[in-house]
C-alpha cells in the first residue's frame, strides 16, 4: 500500500556547485514556504504550498524553521564515540594511546550493539542521516552497525577495518582473513536495505602491501561497494608511509599503486597534498572527506578545500567530523570549523560552500547524487527540520540577518544540535527534539 504524507516549511536547495562559480549565494535557493510531498519514503512532488495541493494528506508543519536534505558525514569512526575529546598529541601517539585500546573492547559483540545505537541516534539528534563509518577489525563491530541502521532504514556505508600490521596484537587481521570477513560481510549487508559496504583498510601503515592488494581485488570484485581510508593527515604519517613504501611517487600513490584508486574511493583529511595527488583524485574519480575539527584537534593542519575544488580538475569533496579525533557530532559545528580553517589560509568558505558540503556534495563525493543530498523529486526522504529560534541567540541574531546566506552562515556558526528540530529518515520521523 502506498503510504502519503507532506511536509511543508521553507526548503533549501542548490542551482550548481558554489565551488565552481564567482557568485557562490546565487547557487543558493530557498523555497519560503514549499510543501514536500513523501511517498513510500521518497520525495514525490515539491510545489508552493496550496491548501488545495495538500487536500487529504497528513501535513506537518514547521514556521520558523529550514528544511535541508539530511545531512551527510563523509568520514566517521563509531568505534571512538567513548574516547571524543582525549587529549593528546598528534596522530600517531593518539592511535595508540586512545584508539587503539577502544577499538579492542568491540571484540564484545554486545559492548558494539550498545555504541552503536548511541552512536546513530547522536547522528539523528544531529542531523546526519547518511555517513561513511569506519568500524573496528572485528566483523562483529560491522554487524552491530548495520543491524541497527537497517532498523532505523538510515542509508550508512560501513566497513570491517583491514589492519595486519603495526597495531596491537588485538587487532590485526591478515590478508586472507580480511578478505575472506569482509566478503562475507559484503554478501550479507551491501545492497541490504539501505545499507552499503565499504572496504576499508585502516590507513597505508597498517596495510602491508599484500593486504592493500588483496582489498583492491574485493573492492573490484563487488561493484557497488566503496574503498575508505586515510590519506597525508600528519607530517611524521607521511614520513612513516614515504620509509615503508619507498617505491611510491607519494602517499596518494601508495593507493593508486594498488588499484585503491576510482569512483567511490574516498580518502579521509588529504590535508598535506601535492598538486600531482589532486590531479590524480580528479583523473581517477576519488573523493576527498575534509575534517576540519579533526585537523585542528589533532594538530593536522589545513585541508585545502579551494585548491581541491580548482575549477579546471575539481576534485569531490565532502565533510567529515571524523570523530572521535573530531569533536563534535554536529555538521554545523564542523562547518563553523570548516570556517576558520579556511580563513586561516585567507580564503572564505561562505554559507553555500558550507551547506554545499554537507549536503549535495557529499552526496556526490559519496556517488549518491540524486537520491540523498536534495529535496527534490525522486530522491530519498531524508531531510532534517534545523530551528530557525533554538536558543535565545540564535533567535535574536537571526532576526538581524536579512537574507538566507547570512541566516545560513550563523547556524554554521552558532548552531548545533539544538538547532535539529526533526530528522526526518526515508520519510519516517526519527528523532523529534520536543517529543
Ligand atoms: N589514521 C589512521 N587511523 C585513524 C583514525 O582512527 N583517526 C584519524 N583521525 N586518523 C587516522
Ligand atoms: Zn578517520
Amino acid at each position: 500500500m502506498t503510504t502519503r504524507h507532506a511536509l511543508r516549511g521553507a526548503i533549501l536547495g542548490f542551482t550548481g556547485d558554489p565551488f565552481l562559480t564567482d557568485r557562490p549565494d546565487a547557487t543558493l535557493h530557498v523555497q519560503e514556504d514549499a510543501l514536500v510531498v513523501i511517498e513510500d519514503g521518497h520525495v514525490a512532488e515539491v510545489t508552493p504550498w496550496s491548501a488545495a495541493r495538500a487536500a487529504g494528506l497528513a501535513v506537518h508543519h514547521y514556521p520558523q524553521a529550514l528544511l535541508c536534505p539530511g545531512f551527510i558525514d563523509c568520514h566517521v569512526h563509531y568505534p571512538q564515540t567513548q574516547m571524543i575529546g582525549a587529549q593528546g598529541a598528534q596522530l600517531l601517539d593518539w592511535l595508540d594511546r586512545y584508539t587503539f585500546p577502544a577499538e579492542q573492547a568491540f571484540a564484545d559483540p554486545h559492548h558494539a550493539e550498545v555504541v552503536a545505537r548511541l552512536f546513530l541516534r547522536e547522528l539523528l539528534r544531529n542531523g546526519t542521516t547518511t555517513a561513511a563509518v569506519f568500524c573496528t577489525v572485528h566483523p562483529q563491530s560491522v554487524e552491530a552497525f548495520f543491524a541497527e541502521s537497517h532498523r532505523l532504514n538510515t542509508r550508512m556505508i560501513a566497513g570491517k577495518v583491514l589492519m595486519d600490521r603495526n597495531a596491537p596484537a588485538e587487532l590485526l587481521d591478515t590478508p586472507e582473513r580480511g578478505h575472506n570477513e569482509s566478503e562475507a560481510l559484503i554478501r550479507r549487508w551491501h545492497g541490504t536495505g539501505r545499507q552499503l559496504y565499504a572496504v576499508t583498510p585502516r590507513f597505508a601503515p597498517t596495510s602491508s602491501p599484500a593486504q592493500l592488494d588483496a582489498a583492491a581485488r574485493l573492492w573490484r570484485a563487488h561493484p557497488g561497494t566503496y574503498l575508505q581510508t586515510h590519506l597525508s593527515e600528519n607530517l611524521a604519517e607521511i614520513a612513516w608511509v614515504k620509509a615503508l613504501f619507498p617505491e611510491a611517487r607519494d602517499y596518494l600513490d601508495v593507493y593508486h599503486r594498488a588499484g585503491l584508486t576510482g569512483r567511490r574511493a574516498i580518502f579521509g583529511h588529504a590535508v598535506h597534498l601535492s598538486e600531482a595527488e589532486f590531479a590524480c583524485c580528479h583523473a581517477t574519480g576519488s573523493a576527498l572527506a575534509h575534517c576540519p575539527s579533526s585537523n585542528l584537534f589533532l594538530g593536522s593542519g589545513a585541508f585545502r578545500a579551494f585548491a581541491a575544488k580548482r575549477r579546471d580538475r575539481p576534485v569531490c569533496v565532502g565533510l567529515g567530523t571524523d570523530l572521535g579525533a573530531g569533536t563534535s557530532f554536529s555538521q554545523l559545528q564542523t562547518l563553523g570549523d570548516g570556517y576558520k580553517v579556511a580563513q586561516g589560509l585567507g580564503q572564505a568558505l561562505t554559507a553555500a560552500h558550507g551547506f554545499w558540503l554537507a549536503t549535495e556534495g557529499g552526496a556526490e563525493a559519496l556517488d549518491l547524487s540524486g537520491r540523498i543530498g536534495r529535496i527534490a523529486p525522486g530522491a530519498e526522504a531524508d531531510i532534517v527540520v534545523l530551528d530557525l529560534k533554538a536558543t535565545p541567540l540564535l533567535d535574536f541574531r537571526l532576526r538581524h540577518a536579512g537574507t538566507w546566506p547570512e541566516r545560513l552562515f550563523a547556524l554554521m556558526t552558532l548552531g548545533d544540535d539544538r538547532a535539529v528540530r526533526a530528522t526526518w529518515v526515508a520519510g519516517r520521523l526519527q528523532h523529534d527534539r520536543d517529543a
